[in-house]
């Protein structure tokens, strides 16, 4: 299975039904194959209406199983659900190793993009779909938290909370996001930042909210750790692992 394949595969095991070229497309590749074409067509990125990609999906199942397989305390946290894709990935990849632990989202679900009405509706209904426990929702502001509203103790988080908004409110919004998920995540526990891009580093992905990467930047400056890009293929995103 060529290496492409693997990642579509992947990404539609864990729920992300989109992932993969059009069936025409199938039929238009197989041709080119045969005529000795060494060109493939690929269904191009809807960066309004999809929000991870099939490459990132297959991050989040390395760096989830790594945690998981490594016992690492505590429940996963996702800062920026909205109508759960992520959510859903991460939902499945727990049901799949038979744990336990919980899962915690935190959204305002007022925020509409794309072609959504009613987020939090939307939300239920796509993890309701994937046949999974719900996750403990929290619904409101993200500016409102203090740590002590996140569980004592994190294995893996994920912060998604850009809406292609103002990059300085983005900015303040992704470091208040890492001080409240930080000091309560467990030694060898991951941070996954979505958006985070490093220009000539990232190897493709859209710089699509530079307030992540600022953030991230500025926060991470004292620490021990530091952000590492992953290649997302359209779509840029980074982790880092507690020291
Ligand atoms: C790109 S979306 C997250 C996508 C999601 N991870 C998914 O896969 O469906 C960003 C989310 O951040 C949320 N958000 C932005 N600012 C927020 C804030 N101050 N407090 C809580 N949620 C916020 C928005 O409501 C939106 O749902």
């Amino acid at each position: 299975m060529t290496n492409e394949k693997r990642i579509q595969q992947v990404a539609l095991e864990r729920g992300i039904p989109s992932a993969g070229p059009y069936p025409w497309m199938r039929i238009a590749n197989k041709v080119l194959g045969k005529l000795g074409v060494p060109v493939e067509l690929h269904r191009r990125f809807d960066h309004h209406n999809e929000m991870v990609s099939a490459e990132q999906v297959v991050n989040f199942d390395l760096l989830m199983d790594e945690v998981l397989s490594r016992n690492i305390t505590g429940d996963v946290v996702e800062l920026g659900c909205y109508t759960g894709h992520t959510a859903a990935v991460l939902a499945r990849m727990l049901h799949a190793h038979g744990d336990t632990r919980k899962l915690h989202v935190f959204d305002r679900f007022d925020i509409e993009l794309g072609r959504v009405i009613g987020v939090r509706e939307e939300f239920e209904e796509r993890l309701r779909r994937v046949n999974v426990p719900m996750p403990i929702i929290h619904q409101g502001d993200v500016f409102g938290l203090t740590p002590e509203d996140l569980p004592s103790a994190i294995a893996f988080a994920h912060i998604d909370l850009g809406v292609g908004g103002e990059i300085a409110l983005h900015e303040r919004l992704v470091l208040h996001a890492m001080e409240l998920v930080y000091p309560r995540l467990s030694k060898g526990g991951i941070i996954v930042l979505m958006d985070f891009h490093l220009p000539g580093v990232t190897v493709k992905g859209n710089d699509s909210n530079p307030g992540a990467t600022k953030a991230a930047t500025a926060f991470f400056a004292d620490k021990p750790e530091k952000m590492r890009p992953l290649n997302g293929g359209p779509c840029s995103h980074g982790f880092v692992r507690k020291a």
